[in-house]
Parts: C-alpha cells; sequence; structure tokens
C-alpha cells in the first residue's frame, strides 16, 4: 500500500549533514512536509538552530546538532541525539559538500585532501555513524554525488575524485546493505542553484534550462528515496550528458577540450591586460 504525498515519512527520522544551505536545508524542509522529524548537522550552528526552529514552528521536531563531517566522532553525536530525541533513525542523508576549484599547478595536497575529506570521508563517517541505528529500522542511506561523479571538468578535478569515489561507494554499498533491508539512494545532479559556488571561481550558467532550484532538487530527492531507487539523475540534461559520456565518450571529450581550451585563451588574454595594467 502506497502512503499519500504529504504523510510518506511521518514519524520518521532523518540526519541531513550540510543542513545550513541549499540542498540540505531544502531537504529538511521537504522531509518535514512529508512528516519527518529531523536532526541537522552543519558548522553553521545558528543557521540549522533557526532552521531547526522554522520547523518545530510547523509542528514536526527537529535537532540542530553542531557538526564538523570531516571530524571523527561528531556524526556518531548526531545519531546519538537522533536515537535520544526521538527513539529512532530512518534515513541519513551524506549531503555535505565543498567544491574546491583551481588547476593542478594551483592545488596543494591539502587542498585535495580537505575536499576528500569532506566530499569522500565525510559521507563514510555519516554511512558508518548512522548504519546500526539503520539496520534496526532497515532504513534508507542517501548520497549526494554529482554528474561531476561521471564526467571529470578540468578546473574542478579535486571534486570531480570526491564524487567519482561516491559512484564506487554507492554501487558497493547497495548490494552490502541490501541483505540489512537498507536502501541507498545516489543522486548524480548537474546544476542547482546554492551558495556552493559563492566561493568559487566557476560562474552559474545563464541557461534555465539547465538548472534547477534547491526546493525542486529536494522534491525531487525525496520521492526517490521514498521509492528506494538506487540512482536519481537530475535535471534531464544532466542524463542526456551521462547518456553521451557513456556511449560517446570522444564527443564529450571534444566538447570539453574545446570549452576548456577557450576557456584558457580567455584567461591568458585577461592577465595579459591586467599585466599592461600593472605596468603602466
Ligand atoms: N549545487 C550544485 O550544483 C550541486 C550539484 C551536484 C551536487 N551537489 C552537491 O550537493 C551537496 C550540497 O551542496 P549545495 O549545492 O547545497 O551547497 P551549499 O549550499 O554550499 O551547502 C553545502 C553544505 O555543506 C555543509 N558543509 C560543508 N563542509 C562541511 C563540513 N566540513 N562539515 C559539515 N558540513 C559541511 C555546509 O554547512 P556549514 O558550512 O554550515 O558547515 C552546507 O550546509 C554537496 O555535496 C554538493 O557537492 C551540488
Amino acid at each position: 500500500m502506497s502512503t499519500s504525498v504529504g504523510h510518506r515519512f511521518d514519524g520518521q527520522v532523518v540526519l541531513i549533514t550540510g543542513a545550513s544551505s541549499g540542498i540540505g536545508a531544502a531537504l529538511a524542509r521537504k522531509f518535514a512536509n512529508e512528516g519527518a522529524h529531523t536532526v541537522l548537522v552543519a558548522r553553521r550552528v545558528e543557521r540549522i538552530e533557526a532552521l531547526a526552529a522554522e520547523l518545530t514552528a510547523t509542528g514536526r521536531r527537529s535537532a540542530a546538532v553542531a557538526g564538523d563531517v570531516t571530524r571523527d566522532g561528531d556524526l556518531e553525536r548526531a545519531v546519538d541525539v537522533a536515537l535520544k530525541e526521538f527513539g529512532r533513525l530512518d534515513v541519513a542523508v551524506a549531503n555535505a559538500g565543498l567544491l574546491t576549484t583551481g588547476r593542478i599547478h594551483n592545488l596543494t595536497l591539502d587542498d585535495y585532501r580537505r575536499q576528500l575529506e569532506t566530499n569522500l570521508f565525510g559521507a563514510l563517517r555519516t554511512v558508518l555513524a548512522g548504519l546500526p541505528a539503520l539496520q534496526e529500522t532497515r532504513g534508507r542511506l542517501v548520497l549526494i554525488g554529482s554528474l561531476l561523479g561521471m564526467i571529470s571538468a578540468p578546473g574542478s578535478t579535486a571534486y570531480c575524485v570526491s564524487k567519482f569515489a561516491l559512484n564506487g561507494l554507492s554501487d558497493g554499498l547497495c548490494h552490502e546493505l541490501a541483505p540489512y533491508g537498507i536502501s541507498v539512494t545516489h543522486v548524480m545532479s548537474g546544476f542547482v542553484d546554492t551558495e556552493i559556488y559563492d566561493k568559487t571561481t566557476l560562474r552559474r550558467p545563464t541557461q534555465k534550462w539547465i538548472q534547477l532550484s534547491a526546493d525542486d532538487a529536494a522534491r525531487q530527492i525525496v520521492t526517490a528515496v521514498y521509492r528506494r531507487k538506487r540512482c536519481l539523475i537530475l535535471p534531464w540534461p544532466t542524463k542526456l550528458a551521462i547518456l553521451l559520456q557513456r556511449h560517446f565518450p570522444q564527443v564529450v571529450y571534444f566538447a570539453i577540450n574545446r570549452a576548456f581550451r577557450k576557456a584558457t585563451r580567455q584567461r591568458e588574454a585577461e592577465a595579459a591586460v591586467q599585466t599592461g595594467k600593472t605596468a603602466t
């Protein structure tokens, strides 16, 4: 028997990392709309406390837990809060992430470490901390990956490495956790308009049709999680890109190479103008 939209997670408990902005905050609101109690984890504690208060005011319970996914023990503490406050854990969403941009010559080993520590090991910490409680409820795991876990983009290679790794993690975990009744949903998203781009040099695309709002992404993710889908690719142009990569990798290589060389020429021209200005 299926449950009606608006009640699909009634009484369930959902833990979300990176709930202080973007997709994580939108997911918290959407899960709460579907009847869930939420545990919100992030470093910007004032933001998750405000969100927890907002959700509590709508009639769902919510707890904010200051936590850093790169730190051992923080996720275990968040799961403890879920169990102490709400008595169970049904869904754990490994969403926290950052986007490191820059080419290999401009990045250090520590930049790569920070990227992997957050996007890959942060997700692993969420999985490991959540597993015992999820086994009790035959619950759901969600890994927020990216289109850049299927297609590597120059200038975002560190990020791509972290998201490619999530691919391997989710595919293997699906099999390993099936006997325990735990589903794994891997979300591969294209462009979603969030703060993640604010700290980078990347320009947001101007074409509306290739982007999603965080609310739209959250709506689709919650439905996929409810249905225990193994993989969700969104929005539709992302599906097209992955299809091309699978069947015509040379076409994708050519397109990326062309765009990259154009960007390099533009960068060099801008640098030359800058140098000229400094010299005068
Ligand atoms: N936006 C896109 O186009 C897009 C596309 C594909 C995939 N994604 C993925 O979606 C996820 C969410 O990103 P977003 O776009 O919603 O960006 P966002 O608005 O910048 O949100 C990132 C979240 O991650 C949290 N976070 C970062 N480092 C953390 C750490 N060490 N410990 C705990 N929390 C941490 C941030 O919280 P605090 O800073 O408060 O800790 C924030 O809540 C990321 O995994 C991202 O890679 C995004």
